[in-house]
Order: C-alpha cells, then sequence, then structure tokens
C-alpha cells in the first residue's frame, strides 16, 4: 500500500500545470550562457534530468527494499539541487535546499510516510518553478531565431528580414484574391504572378537552419511546387478562371499553415521578449 503512494507522491517532480491562465516570462538573462549559442551543453536542462532521474531512482530502490540505493539517489538529487539552485541568480527564491536535505534525511530513516511527505515538498518547488517558466524556455531557447534568416526577394530584389517577407508574401496573394473578385484579369494576372514567385522563394530559408532535405520536402516540395505550377497556368490564360484559382488557393493555404503550425508560435514569443 504504501510502496504505491509513494509513486503518486514521486510525480511531483515532474511538469504539473494548474489554473486557467497562462503567462509567458521572459526568460532571466542568465539563462543564457547555458543554452546555444553561448553552449551546446545544455547545463541547466541536463541537472533537471538528472533530479528527475534522481527522484525515480529513490522510489525505484526504496520499492526494491534498498535503503542504501535510496539514499545514493537522495544525496545525488540534493546535490544537483542545491548547485542548479546557484545557476541562474534571478530564480534563487524558487530553491528551497532545506526541502531537498530533508529528502535525505526522510530516507536515513527508512520512513516511507517521512519520504512520501519530504518528496511532495520538495516536488512542489520543482512544479513552481515550471509552471511560471519552463514552457516561455522551451519556446525561446530550444528555437533558432528567425530574425537572421534574410530572403531575397524575387519580386524587388531586396533582401528581407521573415517578417518582412511573409507580409510581401500575403500582401500579393490578397491582391491576388482582391483583383480576381473585382473581377480585374490584368491586376490578378500580375499580384498572382508575384506570389508565385515569392511562394517559390520560401524554400531558400529552410537550408538556414535545417541540414536535412527531408525536412523541406514535408512542407514546401514536390506538392508545393506542383500548386504553384498548376496557379501559373491558371493565371497565364488570357480570361484566367476565378473559381479554379480559388481551388489551388486551399491547398497552397494549407502549406502556409503548416509551417506555421511548427515555427510561427515560437517565433511570436521570441519576438514578444524582445520588445
Ligand atoms: C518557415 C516556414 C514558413 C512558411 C512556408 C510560411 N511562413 Fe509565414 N511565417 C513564418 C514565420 C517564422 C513567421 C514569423 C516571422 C516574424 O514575425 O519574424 C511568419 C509570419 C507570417 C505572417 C505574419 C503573421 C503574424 O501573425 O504575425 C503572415 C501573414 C505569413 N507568415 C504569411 C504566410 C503565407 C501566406 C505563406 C504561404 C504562402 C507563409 N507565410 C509561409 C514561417 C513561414
Ligand atoms: C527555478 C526553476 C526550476 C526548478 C526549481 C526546477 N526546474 Fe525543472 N525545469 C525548469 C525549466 C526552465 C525547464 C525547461 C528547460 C528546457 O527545456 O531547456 C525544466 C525542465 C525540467 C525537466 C525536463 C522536461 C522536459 O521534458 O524537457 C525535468 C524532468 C525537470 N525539469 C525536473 C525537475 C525536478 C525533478 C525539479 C525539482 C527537484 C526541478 N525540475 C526543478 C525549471 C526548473
Ligand atoms: C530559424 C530556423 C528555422 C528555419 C529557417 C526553418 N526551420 Fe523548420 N524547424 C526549426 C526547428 C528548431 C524545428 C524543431 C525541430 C528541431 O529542433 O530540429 C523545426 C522543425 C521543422 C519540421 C519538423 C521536424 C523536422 O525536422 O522535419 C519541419 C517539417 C520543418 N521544420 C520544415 C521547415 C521548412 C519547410 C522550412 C523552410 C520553408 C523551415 N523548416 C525553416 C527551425 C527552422
Amino acid at each position: 500500500m504504501k510502496v504505491k503512494a509513494l509513486l503518486v507522491a514521486l510525480s511531483m517532480g515532474g511538469v504539473l500545470f494548474a489554473g486557467d491562465k497562462l503567462i509567458l516570462k521572459k526568460p532571466p538573462e542568465s539563462l543564457k550562457k547555458y543554452y546555444p549559442p553561448a553552449s551546446k551543453k545544455f547545463e541547466f536542462l541536463s541537472n533537471m534530468y538528472t533530479m528527475s532521474t534522481a527522484f525515480y531512482g529513490i522510489n525505484l530502490n526504496i520499492n526494491d527494499g534498498n535503503w542504501e540505493g535510496a539514499r545514493d539517489w537522495a544525496v545525488k538529487l540534493r546535490d544537483t539541487y542545491v548547485k542548479t539552485s546557484k545557476m541562474v541568480p534571478e530564480w534563487k527564491d524558487y530553491f528551497k535546499p532545506k526541502l531537498a536535505e530533508n529528502l535525505v534525511k526522510a530516507v536515513e530513516s527508512k520512513n516511507v510516510d517521512r519520504v512520501i511527505e519530504a518528496s511532495k515538498k520538495l516536488g512542489q518547488t520543482c512544479a513552481k518553478c515550471h509552471a511560471d517558466n519552463q514552457i516561455a524556455v522551451k519556446l525561446v531557447y530550444h528555437f533558432p531565431s528567425f530574425d537572421n534568416v534574410k530572403i531575397e526577394d524575387p519580386v524587388e530584389f531586396m533582401e528581407y528580414e521573415t517578417g518582412k517577407y511573409m507580409e510581401k508574401l500575403s500582401n500579393s496573394l490578397k491582391a491576388l484574391k482582391v483583383y480576381l473578385i473585382q473581377g480585374n484579369a490584368e491586376g490578378a494576372q500580375e499580384a498572382g504572378m508575384n506570389f508565385v514567385e515569392r511562394a517559390r522563394q520560401l524554400r531558400s530559408m529552410c537550408s538556414k537552419c535545417h541540414t536535412n532535405k527531408l525536412s523541406e520536402e514535408v512542407i514546401v516540395g514536390k506538392e508545393f511546387e506542383g500548386h504553384l505550377t498548376k496557379l501559373e497556368e491558371l493565371l497565364s490564360s488570357d480570361k484566367p478562371n476565378r473559381d479554379e484559382i480559388f481551388k489551388t488557393l486551399g491547398p497552397i493555404g494549407a502549406t502556409c499553415n503548416k509551417c506555421h503550425n511548427v515555427h510561427l508560435i515560437p517565433a511570436l514569443v521570441q519576438e514578444a521578449f524582445r520588445k
């Protein structure tokens, strides 16, 4: 019975979100040095895995009846916790080293109830910090920035940063739609061709971050090119077929969304924190 309860209590060490509100706080400056480009070792995250493994190590060993083993993991957990508490001064107050020490003592007492209690208390300090910071840290530090990605505009022969380029791209798409709806064939043709050229150029961005051509292919590969070629053909006819054109815009828009679903959220969060 007690062993089962211990399992439940120790799961507190993981991620825990609560409430009906999610606030993203800008990660503190001093966290930077544990992430690329400053460091490729992910020292902070690595300590997180160590602590989480140690938590489980205590659990597993107590279930096995190996209190000595459990003590070793408790000590490792405490030491890593104390070390981590000094890594990001802005986050000092999230850590309660005394609670990590209490867990070691609880394991030494070989009293399961005390271990559960001490684990729960320590686990709450993990959960509090995760609720406040984990999502923002993931969005900021696990994605390289689109800021440094420049795209050559094939229409204006200018280099633009991603945000500006997206605006040009989406404005030529909107112009195409407006002219089609107004029945202005010439305007639609020009805007449409600009859009096709700009959409084709999107592929040039991918290799700034991806080394695997497969990632490119999944979103802006042959299928996407097929739709763009079709759009180009439809636009080239003397009397562009409005309904057919709108039909090809469907899968093209779905491609934009696919890429946004993966890349836009982190880019927006990063941008918000820069201001
Ligand atoms: C890399 C994959 C990628 C593809 C493909 C892509 N986008 Fe984007 N898009 C982004 C990123 C990243 C941003 C955020 C840029 C920034 O703000 O710095 C963005 C931003 C935008 C924005 C501004 C959105 C906002 O809420 O701020 C528009 C509009 C847009 N894209 C339109 C399009 C259209 C239309 C297409 C398809 C024809 C497209 N995008 C294809 C990555 C992509
Ligand atoms: C002061 C804040 C803070 C405290 C305290 C803290 N963490 Fe974390 N933890 C984080 C942040 C931020 C991340 C996200 C890091 C990243 O993804 O690079 C994280 C990530 C993790 C992860 C990895 C999750 C994943 O899937 O990537 C684990 C596991 C973890 N923490 C365990 C713990 C445990 C166990 C404790 C307590 C003993 C703890 N953490 C205490 C801030 C904290
Ligand atoms: C600023 C950097 C950046 C640019 C530019 C970029 N990506 Fe990504 N992309 C990422 C990151 C980071 C991930 C998350 C996976 C990872 O960490 O490798 C990702 C994930 C993906 C994934 C899913 C996982 C995978 O690796 O296949 C696809 C598909 C993808 N990107 C396609 C594209 C396409 C298509 C383009 C160009 C139109 C593009 N990306 C441009 C950074 C970028």
